[in-house]
């Protein structure tokens, strides 16, 4: 297909990427799309965006003017699924109490997308079989032979091999829906993709609630490639909708992007199993770091330095303004190993004996303490449970909580 032709066809259905495998899946869905006696299967893992193929296929196929229907496999109750896609006649079963058509029936001359296909029970897997080799069903609670001519596109999550292998689905099931196979790949291989898509997703909801865009600093791209995503584009989607939403919830408009910061993205990936850092996961937890991972490591510690000696000053009074989520420094800061005064925001700034006095005298406490200190300072500067405890990252039922605990009102 032509370059040009892609991008339409991008445009038109509102997909973002230019991976290879991508612009692949959608070339064959266009090249299959006339033949429209051909079953299609899609296959890829939940959330890579396999729902819009089949509507490709269908609105490029000379049954355009025909019915679309989408239906869920999965989601139809076992006992159900049947007169769903068939049919029944009125009295068929208790609560039949009209004859009513099937999805089979209901999209005769069009395209059914039948999602999660490996979720059909076999005895109606035989019943797929039938209607895909000869048009031919009947309504449960029917002995009449029906006919209709159903453009069929399949999709599955799943590994229909695998459940061959096991008989939980039908060989010649599998060998008649996959003689068109398109796959889509998880994101995680198509890194390339993800910024364009984190960008696309933010952009769409910025504009729709008239919020202050955001841009992601260098580490938080790094991050945002490295993170595995094991939900996919629909995971992407919904963090970069909460980034985008969230984050700007205090931002003053005019006064150009929120910056993210890898720290600030990290708070919006899930931890997963066996890994204390989204960013450590890419090669599981077996391999070492590679010199990218560190250096997000560092920084990320870095980062949480910052955050410490920032609320330290609330603490001890000291005058640098507190910003708890302050910009990383660049990587070329990090080469000269930097001493805790070279990150503050004024490196002139004097240091007043004060703190020092203090300090010496917090030897003597216990983190719980500090604990306290901190919560009761915040609040003395922020004059609010709710601003305190933002500042803090902890949340205002703690406060509250440590109040009542010092007796304090
Ligand atoms: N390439 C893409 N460009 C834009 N949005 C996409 C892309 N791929 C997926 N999406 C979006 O991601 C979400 C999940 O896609 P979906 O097709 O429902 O996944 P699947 O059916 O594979 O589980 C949807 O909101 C979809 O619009
Ligand atoms: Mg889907």
């Amino acid at each position: 297909m032509e370059e040009r032709d892609l991008t339409s066809l991008k445009n038109k259905y509102d997909i973002v990427g230019n991976d290879p495998a991508l612009n692949y899946a959608l070339d064959i869905a266009l090249k299959v799309a006339p033949a429209d006696d051909l079953t299609v299967m899609i296959t890829g893992e939940s959330g890579v965006g396999k729902d819009i193929i089949p509507k490709i296929i269908h609105q490029n196929s000379p049954r355009r003017s025909g019915k679309y229907l989408a239906i869920n496999c999965g989601a139809i109750a076992e006992g159900t699924v049947d007169s769903e896609l068939f049919g029944h006649e009125k009295g068929a079963f208790t609560g039949a109490i009209e004859m009513r058509k099937g999805y089979f029936e209901e999209a005769d001359g069009g395209t059914l997308f039948l999602d999660e296909v490996g979720e059909l029970p076999l005895a109606t897997q035989a019943k797929l079989l039938r209607v895909l080799q000869s048009g031919e069903f009947i309504r449960v609670g029917s002995a009449k032979v029906l006919k209709t001519n159903v453009r069929v596109v399949v999709a599955t999550n799943r590994n229909l091999m695998h459940l061959v292998s096991h008989g939980k689905f039908r060989e010649d099931l599998y060998y008649r829906v996959s003689s068109v196979h398109i796959d889509l790949p998880p994101l995680r291989e198509r890194r390339e993709d993800i910024h364009l898509l984190f960008r696309k997703f933010s952009s769409d909801i910025t504009e729709k609630y008239f919020r202050t865009g955001v841009m992601l600093t260098e580490d938080a791209v790094v991050l945002l490639k490295k993170y595995r995503w094991p939900g996919n584009v629909r995971q992407l989607r919904s963090v970069a909708e909460s980034i985008s939403m969230l984050e700007t919830a205090k931002a003053a408009p005019g006064k150009g992007r929120v910056v993210i910061d890898a720290m600030t993205l990290a708070n919006y990936l899930p931890r997963e199993e066996g890994n204390t850092l989204p960013v450590l996961s890419d090669h599981g937890s077996q391999s070492s770091m590679s010199e990218d991972e560190k250096e997000m490591f560092i920084k990320i510690l870095l980062t949480l330095k910052q955050k410490v000696d920032a609320l330290e000053s609330v603490v001890y009074g000291g005058k640098q303004p507190v910003s708890v989520t302050p910009s990383l420094p660049a990587a070329s800061e990090f080469v000269m190993a930097p001493q805790a005064q070279d990150l503050r925001e004024d490196p002139d700034e004097q240091i007043d004996e004060e703190p020092a006095r203090k300090e010496a005298e917090d030897d003597t406490k216990t983190i719980a303490d500090m604990k306290d200190d901190l919560i009761v300072a915040a609040l003395r500067k922020y004059g609010s449970k709710k601003a305190a405890a933002e500042a803090l990252g902890i949340s205002e039922r703690t406060i509250y909580r440590k109040l009542k605990q010092l007796g304090i009102k």
